[in-house]
């Protein structure tokens, strides 16, 4: 069987050392970007041109416009994440193009996210914090900060019981949380050991004290958690956002949090990334991070890794490691 030519694979973004001594060890020629946090959208339509592989970051919009700029010399775009939301899968199946993502590798780091903004929400840690700084004086008061009880019976609700779901659960498992999640296909024998009870969403929203969102962005999942969905929810009730922002419409959770319908919510992820709905910015009972669930410093190393070991599995004739099936 003859070997494909190696071409040239080039990376959007400057690796990390680790991940740039993998690409070392690579047959064939390899561009990369300069900056850490990728390259502008003329400066990618530019080095793609005559690549044979892609590796890229999920802030890269892979398009039409961009396949064709690359030509049909491109074989695989391998995304450094394990949503691919930003990948016109379709679109490079039409020219035979794979795709793959980075599945498995960033499960733990993102629960612990999701945890940490579930706990930070619940016991207004943040919100706290920012009081303490402002110098305003203050004694122990038994009203001061009081939040919700997350060890003593409180209800997590899972939707989207895959890999990360299952993470997140067996923390919640830990602080004895009940866990109620949406049907899933792939939850199987974890899920019950887990003592997880499935539940349609409408009656998820109304059962749980924390509400946190762990599905891929698709059409189906868009705006997902709306109005009607919030108000399901209840007061005093916490809604937690490490998947993608589209999932939940901004104006709605900001009209949500700031009129008590719900009771706070801790986000990852934006709508419209990296901008942030200005209502939201003005609201204490939030919690925003800049899109850092999987930034776990060795986490970050198996995911350029796994991204680039698919691009050398295809660049060599072999079947990728972690193909996205269209
Ligand atoms: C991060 O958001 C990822 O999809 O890996």
């Amino acid at each position: 069987m003859s070997t494909p030519t190696q071409g040239r694979l080039h990376v959007s973004f400057r690796p990390s050392d680790r991940a740039h001594q993998a690409l070392e060890t690579l047959p064939g020629p390899v561009t990369c970007a300069a900056d850490p946090s990728g390259q502008t959208r003329a400066e990618l339509l530019s080095d793609v041109r005559g690549a044979a592989a892609l590796v890229c970051l999920l802030t890269d919009r892979v398009d039409a416009e961009l396949l064709d700029a690359a030509g049909p010399s491109l074989r695989i775009v391998a995304n450094m994440a394990v949503g691919h939301d930003n990948i016109d899968v379709a679109a490079c199946a039409a020219r035979g193009i794979t795709v793959t993502n980075t599945p498995g590798v960033l499960d733990e780091a993102t629960a612990d996210l999701a945890f940490a903004l579930l706990l930070a929400t619940s016991r207004r840690v943040v919100e706290a914090d920012a009081f303490v700084r402002s110098g305003e004086p203050w004694s122990w008061r038994p009203d001061l900060f009081v939040g919700l009880d997350v060890s003593s019976g409180a209800t997590l609700g899972i939707v989207g019981l895959g890999r990360i779901g299952l993470a997140m659960a067996r923390r919640a498992r830990a602080f004895d949380m009940r866990i109620v999640a949406t049907p899933s296909r792939s939850a199987g024998e974890e899920a019950a050991r887990l003592g997880i009870e499935t539940l349609p969403l409408p009656d998820l929203l109304v059962t749980s004290d924390v509400v946190s969102l762990h599905c891929p962005l698709t059409p189906e999942t868009r705006h997902l958690i709306g109005a009607e969905e919030l108000r399901q929810m209840g007061p005093g009730s916490v809604l937690v956002n490490t998947a993608r922002g589209p999932i939940v419409d901004e104006a709605a959770l900001a009209a949500a949090l700031a009129d008590g319908t719900i009771g706070a919510a801790g986000l990852d992820v934006f709508e419209d990334e990296p901008a942030v709905h200005p209502d939201l910015l003005a609201l204490p009972n939030v919690v925003l991070l800049p899109h850092i669930g999987s930034a776990g410093r060795a986490t970050r190393d198996r995911m350029a890794m796994l991204a680039i070991d698919n691009a050398r599995a295809v660049l060599a004739g072999e079947p990728a490691p972690t193909p996205v099936h269209p």
